[in-house]
């Protein structure tokens, strides 16, 4: 089995994503999760991750410290957690809590803000991160490696990650209705269930795929698969009655414009909290 690397990285707010995250980073790293229940820890535990409440302890123990709880718990979490996080590195993944509330509910660490989504139990998570001006640089080249254990990754400005939250953080969700509703309409023409969830799902891959390696533009890929006559084109044509593209450009409108709300609620609470 392979050694493990040395960094002890603590994840606070085991949850859905925090949970997929110690699960992604158990492999390589000595990792902790907390949460408050600590029944619902178990799973973990199994996978060998090291499971407690004591958030302060875990802190204390870790070189890294992951948040994963919701936004309206950061602020109470940082403060609990605060003197022990002093000149370590805390990687926040909660939607909507900016850098600067960050640092101000822990002055002493070094933050990066995040975004993720839940493709990181397999290691194929899209994490866009943000280091505050003054990280660290010397632990940039670390912070990469762990969060490439989750997937891809991309180094961003703190302004796209609300954009980035409706993309990259909700993402799965239209992808998943997508492909949900291409196994409908394969089912109300007689396919198998599980044949049509095959093909919807590995259609969805090697598009992708084929999208990221040709580095072309979705429109000059799809043109390739309109033979005219054919079958594709009566697919597009009641595609395009159906408003496909602007109902998927409001989808990312409203839920972009939900995500600065978000922010905006979530300064004005965390600003009460620090005070
Ligand atoms: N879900 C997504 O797809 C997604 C995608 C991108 C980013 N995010 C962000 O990731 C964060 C977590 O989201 P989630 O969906 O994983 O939520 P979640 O499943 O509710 O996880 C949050 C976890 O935090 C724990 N928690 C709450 N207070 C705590 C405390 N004081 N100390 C320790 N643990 C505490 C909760 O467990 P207990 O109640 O047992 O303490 C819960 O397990 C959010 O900030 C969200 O914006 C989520």
């Amino acid at each position: 089995m392979e050694e493990k690397d040395k960094t002890r990285i603590c994840v606070i707010g085991a949850g859905i994503v925090g949970g997929a995250i110690s699960e992604a980073l158990v492999p390589r790293y000595p990792v902790t999760a907390t949460r408050r229940s600590f029944d619902k820890l178990n799973g973990l535990s199994e996978k060998g991750v090291r499971v407690t409440s004591d958030n302060r302890a875990a802190a204390e123990d870790a070189d890294l410290v992951i948040l994963s709880v919701k936004p309206a718990q950061v602020v109470p979490v940082l403060k609990e957690i605060a003197e022990t996080v002093s000149g370590k590195t805390v990687v926040s993944f909660a939607a909507a809590i900016s850098t600067d509330i960050l640092r101000l509910a822990a002055p002493k660490a070094h933050f990066v803000r995040a975004m993720t989504n839940i493709a990181v139990r397999i290691h194929k998570g899209f994490t866009l991160f943000y280091p505050e001006p003054d990280f660290p640089a010397e632990r940039l080249s670390l912070l990469e490696r762990i969060l490439m254990e989750l997937g891809e990754i991309q180094q961003v400005d703190e302004q796209y990650l609300d954009v980035l939250t409706a993309m990259s953080g909700s993402g799965p969700a239209y992808i998943f209705t997508v492909i949900e509703s291409m196994i409908y309409g394969a089912l109300r023409e007689g396919l198998p269930r599980n044949l049509a969830l095959m093909a919807a799902a590995h259609t969805a891959i090697g598009a992708s795929c084929l999208l990221l390696e040709t580095g072309k533009h979705p429109a000059e890929l799809r043109d390739m698969v309109l033979t005219p006559g054919g079958v594709t084109i009566d697919g597009i044509y009641e595609l395009e009655e159906s408003r496909i593209r602007t109902a998927f450009m409001k989808a990312i409108s409203a839920a972009s414009a939900r995500a600065r709300a978000l922010s905006a609620e979530a300064r004005a609470q965390a600003m009460q909290e620090i005070e």
